[in-house]
């Protein structure tokens, strides 16, 4: 009985798509609707950066009095004055929501993912939701940009403290922090910065986890060492400042060269998978610059973290951050993170999963609800990219290779939005005034939108038959499913594979929408899911035809990631990076959008880079670049006992939350502290396997 309907099915759809080539008139694109009202909750206190921070050193500085008593008085640790920098960072109380804070307690946090291990240089996966954030620290800083004033934007100092451009703006010179210490004790200095540099963004054997590659620094750049404090860029552009952003989390985060260097293949007689996994998830007590380290893991159940007793950042009064001791990372699902933050178990989520939301809310809504929880705005939205590399990166076979000319093809992707009802997709993750339609491109209400620059091809499943029908997609043996043309791919059925991450239900979802929606149109699409702890590495391997993708921040904020928001190099964009010759073959729209993109690194003036923005949209969504599918806004929740969450914080922005936060300065109030420390009065030990932490 299925059989025969599905047959029938096939047979109508024949007669449509026969019809169509003579009668249809496809629905003329437009503008896309405005997203329903929702307002945000809570905005932020907009200030400058000399506002939230400064360096300098102060007369006195002091740390939790456990630390004091049974570490430097027993003289294990130097004290704290000799453990900090010549001038370490100094938080503004007058910035901090709460004020100074004090010592103590912990923030439970709960993930879906899984540490590979600690080598982040070396792209290996720390298990995400803001293990890496706390552990490893950046040139610049750009989470806490969402409360810079916008006249005023410009990235955090943070490893550099402070930096100049010389007059013709080729040559930018940074001045690292002067005396820091990674957590082992170990001095930090420009020698950590160069191994990042020489040896592991400018090796092509080697790709930093978030790294799109050297040229998301612009093509030509070089780094020099200067002196044990000071490095020095040179830039093909005049003032590219857009590179500022390229240096905060994700693009310049040093690892510990003093591990890692004995460890590289240049300096070594491993592997490059050796180095790579040289830092096992129970290599512990690993040397960091941030906040926290890992000092316990137990696969499957979790990771604790605790003080990091070099740590460089104090507040004003002297103390040493962080306030809270301890952070944790239960093993555990994305989904159990928003119930389990919810209810009181765990400390922080970034609601993201829409299917979570209705439930959370209600949950919520209590006041005597142990989380607060504060929606921002629509900057969670997910695209369908098409791997758009016609010269073999991913090596495909003939079929995936016959794929990858359709992706290339104008029609085929005109057709694939065309068969999208957005508002009904959205609608199936949640209703209600969340989902907005999401042509594709940059999010309606951030900085840099324009709708009228915005094509929108609303949901037409006529106009998709018949773009399909101009693509030279027909189906030639009557099964319901368009075929190849003869010389391609044998003229089989046209079978696209889209790839998703298992760890999200959002994902699958969406998924499973744009598979139906291509099934209505004669395209059979095949899932493959794929763990979240594998996902990084088959992103990048270029392996797969289509892709599920929660869009990054280039698209919110336009200065974060900016190289991404086109081929701009060989690796930078997520979805057309270059083949096996090393070339990127850009589509024509492709190279104009390229050129945008440089214009704009290259010019500061706000004006052009407004007007660059409505080029850089038209041409996507005109070209239909990516699929958009949907556009929501997230909310952080947090446990109410934390203090110094400042207000507005967005769960994404230029950076997920766990950096927006700050969290180094979040603390519990005396009266509200818990008992749920698992290593109290503890600090990490010697690095090494299996070790642990020490009393
Ligand atoms: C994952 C989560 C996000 C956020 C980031 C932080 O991607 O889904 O909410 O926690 O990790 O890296
Ligand atoms: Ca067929």
């Amino acid at each position: 009985m299925r059989k025969h309907l599905f047959a029938l099915g096939g047979a109508s759809l024949m007669l449509s798509v026969a019809m169509l080539g003579t009668m249809a008139q496809e629905v003329a694109p437009t503008t896309p609707p405005d997203p329903p009202k929702f307002d945000a909750q809570g905005f932020p206190t907009f200030v400058g950066a000399k506002d939230i921070l400064e360096y300098k050193a102060l007369p006195a500085y002091h740390e939790p009095a456990w630390v004091t008593k049974n570490f430097v008085d027993t003289g294990k640790l130097p004290p704290v004055a000799e453990r900090l920098p010549k001038e370490p960072m100094v938080y503004l109380a007058s910035n901090m929501p709460d004020g100074v804070g004090v010592y103590g307690d912990v923030m439970r946090h709960v993930i879906g993912g899984r540490p590979q291990g600690w080598n982040y240089a070396a792209g290996q996966v720390q298990g995400w939701g803001g293990i890496d954030i706390g552990m490893y620290e950046c040139l610049t800083r750009t989470g806490p940009l969402f409360e810079i004033k916008a006249d005023e934007l410009e990235p955090l100092p943070n490893l550099a403290k402070s930096w100049d451009w010389s007059a013709d703006g080729h040559e930018l010179t940074m001045h690292l922090i002067e005396g820091a210490k990674w957590s082992d004790g170990v001095a930090f200095n420009a020698d950590d910065v160069m191994f990042y540099w020489d040896d592991n963004i400018n090796d092509p054997n080697v790709k930093p986890l978030n790294s799109n590659g050297p040229d998301s620094f612009g093509a030509g750049t070089t780094l020099t060492k200067v002196d044990d404090n000071t490095v020095k860029w040179t830039f093909k552009e005049a003032f590219p400042k857009q590179y500022l952003y390229t240096m905060a989390y994700g693009g310049f985060c040093p690892l510990p060269a003093h591990l890692l260097k004995p460890q590289h293949p240049k300096y070594s007689k491993n592997t490059y998978e050796q180095y790579q996994n040289a830092f096992p998830a129970n290599y512990l007590n690993f040397p960091v610059m941030g906040a926290w380290t890992p000092v316990e893991y137990r696969p499957d159940d979790i990771v604790v973290l605790r003080r990091n007793p070099y740590y460089w950042k104090v507040d004003s009064e002297g103390n040493q951050l962080p306030y809270l001791d301890e952070l944790e990372y239960k093993l555990s699902t994305w989904a159990d993170r928003d119930v389990q933050a919810v209810a009181g178990t765990g400390d922080f989520s970034n609601l993201e999963q829409a299917e979570s939301y209705v439930e959370a809310l209600k949950k919520s809504a209590d006041p005597a609800a142990p989380a607060r929880l504060a929606f921002g705005a629509r900057t969670i939205g997910y695209s369908i990219v098409p791997n758009l590399s016609g010269n073999g990166w991913g090596e495909p076979d003939a079929r995936g290779q016959a794929v990858r000319e359709l992706n290339r093809n104008l029609d085929f992707r005109k057709a694939i939005t065309y068969a999208i009802d957005r508002q009904h997709l959205g609608e199936a993750l949640v209703k209600g005034p969340f989902t907005a339609i999401y042509p594709g491109g940059l999010y309606a209400g951030t900085a840099y939108y324009d709708k009228a620059s915005t094509v929108y091809y609303p949901y037409s499943v006529e106009s998709a038959k018949a773009e399909l029908e101009k693509a030279g997609l027909k189906d030639t043996d009557g099964d319901g499913v368009v075929n190849f043309p003869a010389d391609q791919a044998g003229g089989a059925n046209v079978e696209i594979t889209l790839l998703a991450n298992a760890d999200y239900q959002t994902d699958k979802s969406l998924a499973e929408g744009v598979i139906a929606s291509m099934q209505a149109i004669g395209i059979r699409v095949i899932i493959n899911t794929v763990p979240g702890s594998a996902m990084t590495d088959t992103q990048n391997s270029g392996k797969w035809d289509w892709q599920v993708l929660r869009n990054g921040s280039e698209l919110i904020s336009v200065v974060q990631g900016t190289s991404s928001l086109a081929p701009t190099g060989p690796q930078t964009s997520p979805f057309h990076r270059a083949g096996t010759d090393k070339t990127v073959d850009l589509l024509p729209y492709e190279q104009e959008m390229v050129d945008v993109v440089n214009k704009f690194i290259a010019t500061q003036e706000p004006a052009a880079r407004v007007d660059l923005m409505k080029q850089y949209q038209k041409l996507y969504t005109e070209n239909v670049n990516a699929i958009g599918l949907t556009q929501y806004p997230g909310a952080l929740i947090i446990n109410k006992r934390f203090a110094n969450i400042p207000a507005g914080a967005p769960i994404f922005m230029f950076n997920w939350a766990e950096d927006n936060i700050i969290r180094e300065r979040v603390f519990v109030p005396a009266d509200k502290q818990s008992d749920f420390e698992l290593h109290k009065d503890t600090l990490p030990g010697e690095p090494g396997l299996d070790k642990g932490p020490v009393s």
